[in-house]
């Protein structure tokens, strides 16, 4: 009986030790999921096209928008670093790295102005359609200009 005892303690302390690392790893894989997940526009807002002729008055105008309402967290040439970012719970990335925004299609990046994803606000309301694709082209032209 004895013997017995101390046999299943040391399985239940063993077993409890493997559920304890099971438990690690599901944590560890949820919380690396969760960081790779994309902040990802659904396919039908990524497949539209740009309804604002790309040119120097649409960007300009793209601009204007983009110094008023983006500066401020996503800096003045778009690295990230505007007067706010340091306060945010997180990076607004980098706008002219062409390899990450190059595959973002216009139709994605007017989704993501559109909707926000916290810290980033929603421009939904604040602005014009038109605005929004105006803004679409000019961040474009910051990643092509060439980062660092
Ligand atoms: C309050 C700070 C803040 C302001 C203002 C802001 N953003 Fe952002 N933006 C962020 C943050 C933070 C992220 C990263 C969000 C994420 O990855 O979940 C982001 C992400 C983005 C992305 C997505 C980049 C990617 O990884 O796909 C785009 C595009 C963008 N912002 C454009 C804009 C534009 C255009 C404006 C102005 C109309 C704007 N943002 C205003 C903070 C801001």
């Amino acid at each position: 009986m004895r013997r017995n005892f101390s046999q299943y303690f040391l399985i239940s302390v063993l077993s409890l030790l493997a559920v304890a690392g099971a438990f690690k790893t599901a944590a560890g894989e949820e919380a690396s999921v969760h960081a790779g997940s994309e902040w990802k526009a659904p396919a039908r807002a990524a497949k539209k096209q740009n309804p604002v002729s790309l040119d120097a008055n649409s960007v300009a105008q793209g601009k204007a928008v983009y110094i008023r309402e983006c500066l401020s967290c996503h800096g003045n040439s778009g690295r990230g670093d505007g007067p706010q970012a340091k306060d945010l719970e997180k990076s607004p990335g980098n706008l002219t790295n062409a390899e990450m925004m190059n595959p973002h299609t216009d139709g994605d990046l007017f989704w993501k102005i559109t909707e926000g994803n916290k810290p980033m606000p929603s421009y939904k309301k604040t602005l014009s359609d038109d605005e929004r694709w105006q803004v679409v082209h000019y961040i474009r032209g910051l990643a092509s200009k060439k980062g660092d």
